[in-house]
């Protein structure tokens, strides 16, 4: 595939206001000057998105069903460039792109293609002779947003349950990592989708992601990013009480009891906490171990730290691949000096890293004797660093794990199958994982609870944030 760096406007590309440099963060090198859409052109991609929209919303839910489908056959046919390209623009490893982006990008689409033609109201029992019923309609145009760390599976999770509801999208990627949302514009209007039901606007977050927010013609903006941008975004909203759903940041406790397979926990907390980079919004970034086991664990962590190399991320064996920008790796490297700083014991990595001299790569960093008082503890880190704290007994666990403003995931690990539940029930969080971490399916729902954010995607649930309910009341003593 040919890679896009317009926009997508009405079914057209069309040239932005400005333009903005796209870089492969594991080499430095530009790899595309991208178009930016101004308020200009922002307008124009809500103008074509109303006048789509009507004819979309009535369209057979069959019919919409059928177009999803199709586009899902289109992205699992041009599956391992769509990889390659991901892989470039954002610097995670082929392996994460082409095993597990890719794969689930494409059975999401299929998940709500299913979904299109299932989406009814109910009749509800009310007092008086009348029959009440209720009816799903789309909530209208949407503006998707979406962070730089997952770029076509963000989109997906969106853009799938949004368009399968019936309504017109407004797809601003991030900046940082814009191809992969155009190649998908690009395959909706392969598989038939009509001019301007998805729409993909590039753009920096204060000039085109601001002028999406403002604009009256927006109905719904579906955010998912940061914890600032997402306040932001709900104050912004409120000017024309838009319908708001924000996925935001987490701080994520991963506890490990003294009675958990301490092999699978050390595997579990590696890849909850390398995966991405760590670019993972519910990136298992505090680590707590029971005393009497930590050790041991120690032991068996950090001989798994030890195997995650950053690498080029086009070879098919690297598991850690490069930050997703300078800025990126500037700040995780500040997070690391602050750490040093406030007395935590750097156990491994630490150090700035690069593959042939080039790129914004971090070195897997451990830190251990952490206090919840430390930056490293409290704040997101969005990098591979993890942070390591003690606890004593279920009761510690429990307390511990929710000393956070946030509350996005939690991971237990543990044989007692009371103590999961107990945890499970207990943790201020949106996902929790017993004996596992990091798991992802189209049909569960994912989303945050304090401020981490409200609404879900995935599952049954996204469709509740992409429709609204109508009550209709009919006179039966007519
Ligand atoms: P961000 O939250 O600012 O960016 C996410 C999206 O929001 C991008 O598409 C961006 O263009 C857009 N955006 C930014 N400002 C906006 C505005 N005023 N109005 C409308 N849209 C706007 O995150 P950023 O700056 O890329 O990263 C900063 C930090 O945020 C990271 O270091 C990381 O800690 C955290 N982050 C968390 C994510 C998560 O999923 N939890 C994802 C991305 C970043
Ligand atoms: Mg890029």
């Amino acid at each position: 595939m040919e890679l896009r760096t317009k926009l997508l406007v009405g079914g057209d590309w069309v040239d932005g206001a400005d333009r903005f440099a796209d870089v492969n963060p594991a080499t430095e090198e530009t790899l595309a000057q991208v178009h930016e859409a101004g308020p200009d052109q922002v307008d124009a991609a809500v103008r074509s998105a109303r006048e789509a929209l009507p004819a979309w919303r009535d369209l057979d839910p069959h019919a919409r069903s059928v177009l999803l489908w199709r586009l899902a056959d289109l992205l699992e046919e041009r599956a391992a460039e769509l990889a390659v390209v991901e892989t470039l623009d954002n610097g995670k490893p082929s392996f994460e792109s082409a095993k597990v982006d890719l794969p689930s990008v494409v059975e999401n689409f299929r998940y709500y293609a299913g979904w299109a033609d299932k989406l009814g109201g109910e009749t509800i029992p009310v007092s008086g002779p009348f029959l009440n019923y209720t009816l799903r309609q789309p909530v209208g145009v949407v503006g998707a947003i979406i962070p730089w760390n997952f770029p076509l599976s963000m989109a997906a999770w969106k853009v799938a349950p949004a368009l399968a509801c019936g309504n017109a999208v407004i797809l601003k990627p991030a900046e940082q990592t814009p191809l992969t949302a155009l190649l998908l514009g690009e395959l909706a209007l392969e598989a038939g989708f009509p001019a301007g039901v998805l729409n993909v606007i590039p753009g920096r977050g204060p000039v085109t992601g601001q002028a999406l927010v403002e604009h009256p013609g927006v109905d719904k903006i579906s955010f998912t990013g940061s914890v600032e941008t997402g306040k932001l975004i709900m104050r912004e909203a409120a000017a024309t009480v838009k319908n708001v759903t924000l996925e935001l940041g987490g701080k994520s406790p991963n506890v490990v009891f003294a009675d958990a397979d301490l092999d699978a926990a050390a595997r579990g907390a590696t890849t909850g906490i390398f995966y991405g980079k760590g670019e993972v919004c519910a990136a298992g970034s505090r680590l707590y171990v029971e005393r009497s086991v930590k050790d041991a664990f120690m032991e068996k962590l950090l001989e798994r730290t030890a195997k995650m190399v950053p690498g080029d991320p086009t070879h098919p064996k690297t598991r850690l691949g490069a930050l997703v920008s300078k800025e990126q790796r500037d700040k995780v490297l500040s997070y690391i000096e602050a750490g040093r700083e406030e007395g935590a014991t750097l156990r491994a990595g630490g150090e700035a890293a690069s593959v042939d001299g080039r790129g914004y790569f971090v070195e897997a960093t451990v830190f251990d004797d952490v206090d919840i008082g430390m930056k490293i503890a409290r704040e997101e880190i969005f990098g591979p660093v993890v942070a390591v704290l003690e606890f004593d007994g279920i009761e510690d666990a429990i307390r511990q794990a929710n000393q956070t403003i946030y509350g996005l995931a939690a991971g237990v690990w543990t044989r007692d199958v009371g103590k999961a539940h107990r945890f499970a029930r207990e943790v201020q969080a949106g996902t929790v994982w017993v004996n596992t971490y990091n798991r992802y399916d189209s049909a569960s729902p994912f989303g945050g609870v304090k401020q981490s954010g409200f609404g879900r995607d995935l599952g049954r649930y996204a469709l509740e944030q992409y429709t609204e309910t109508k009550s209709v009341w009919v006179a039966l003593d007519g």
